[in-house]
């Protein structure tokens, strides 16, 4: 499916947030000024989320919001454009499904920002949140970073929140690339123009690597050597990456077939989920059972709780260059204390590539490979074929 030129989402009023904070368009005025009539294209190209998220906390910082609450469970780089924008970042707790845990969330100051998490596109529960937004008075920035071309039936993910991030240089071939999308009408008229100043950002460096690793990047897994996932990685950047999208990266976003790629990783994720559901590698499980209507997540979380067979799964497919891998780069600080867990939720997780350009036979064979390997090496083979329950390894 290709889309128009210029993207102009007009959702039906129940769809929207309905302004949790500010909560009526009377407030807006009040907080903003009056709201302009014009109502530029709701999207906003950068050429990094965490960018798009800073220049918009920018914002309304200069509005008078300090608090940012998010997951703790989250990017490095989410912090850093909270920090560097000079708001604060106040962590809630996930759970193992990566749910929000409402009761982390007791204490809120209302005027604040509430930032979502659609993780790897399997879907929150927009409604609860939005209620909650209400409630509270709370802005809701809704990160879809990881959810291009995901949906809730038949509505984009993108159109959740008061506004919403994409980053979805991490689906498509481009270089760099993530989209603002204000779903709030006043805010549309309002951030429009700051949000725009950003076309005079400098392009980024580094175009000719890209091309080349585009080039090279079927056989790349076998030139290059996986990164050793089982050590929590440095921080990604030092400061935010304020660069203009590539102008590129724009056509490729417009023009993706979203359908295709939907379809595809839904394919791909099911044949996974079989896989670990049929009961042949008990020391691991999918994190999240059922994949919620519309959902195409970009990766497969598999929860392994035991940190032995955790460490040996992925030494095992850097071994054999599958692209397994953890997530996040957590906030120094969160790594440090673990805040809310989640530095043992990183350590009992997973990801398995949905991509990778396999098809869905070559994909499962890959990670059967892997697990096999490791049901050896665990000892658990044996076990199984003396008809044995398998003991807990252990830690
Ligand atoms: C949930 C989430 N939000 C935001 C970002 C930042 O995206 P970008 O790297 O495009 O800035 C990431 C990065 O991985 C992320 O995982």
């Amino acid at each position: 499916m290709s889309l128009p030129e210029k993207v102009k989402i007009n959702l039906p009023p129940k769809l929207m947030s309905r302004a949790p904070w500010p909560s009526s368009g009377k407030e807006v005025g009040q907080k903003f000024g009056p709201a302009k009539k014009s109502c530029e294209s709701s999207h906003f190209f950068f050429a990094y989320a965490h960018a798009g998220l800073f220049r918009v906390l920018e914002i309304m910082h200069q509005q008078g919001s300090r608090i940012v609450y998010l997951p703790a469970f989250i990017c490095d780089v989410v912090a850093l454009a909270i920090r560097q924008a000079g708001l604060v970042p106040r962590y809630y707790a996930v759970d193992s499904c990566f749910r929000i845990l409402w009761p982390s969330l007791r204490k809120v100051a209302s005027g604040e920002i509430f930032l979502s998490v659609n993780y790897f596109g399997l879907q929150i529960d927009t409604a609860e949140v939005r209620n909650f937004c209400r409630k509270k008075k709370l802005f809701w920035i809704h990160d879809n970073s990881h959810g291009f071309a995901c949906r809730r039936g038949a509505i984009d993910l993108g159109n959740f929140g008061d506004i919403s991030l994409t980053s979805f240089r991490k689906v498509l071939p481009a270089r760099n690339g993530a989209v603002v999308q204000i779903n709030h009408p006043h805010l549309r008229a309002l951030l429009s123009h700051d949000l725009m100043a950003d076309r005079d950002l400098r392009a980024e460096p580094g175009r000719w690597k890209f091309a080349t690793k585009q080039i090279l990047r079927p056989i790349l897994p076998w030139i290059l050597r996986l990164p050793d996932f089982t050590q929590p990685c440095k921080p990604t950047a030092p400061s935010v990456m304020a660069y203009r999208a590539d102008p590129r990266a724009r056509r490729i976003f417009l023009r993706a077939d979203r359908h295709r790629i939907r379809t595809q990783r839904r394919h791909n994720y099911r044949a996974l989920q079989t896989l670990w559901l049929g009961g042949k590698y008990p020391f691991a499980k999918p994190a999240v059972s059922a994949l919620p209507p519309g959902s195409s997540p970009l990766v497969f979380p598999l929860r392994i709780p035991d940190l032995q067979a955790w460490r040996a799964f992925l030494q095992t497919a850097r071994r054999k260059r599958l692209d397994a891998h953890t997530w996040p780069t957590l906030p120094s600080k969160v790594l440090r204390q673990s805040t809310h867990g989640a530095k043992r939720l990183w350590a009992s997780t997973v990801f398995l590539p949905v991509h990778q350009d396999l098809t869905s036979q070559e994909l499962v064979g890959r990670v059967s490979k892997v697990a096999d390997l490791v049901m050896t090496e665990l000892g658990l083979r044996s076990l199984q074929k003396k008809g044995k329950r398998p003991a807990r390894t252990g830690k």
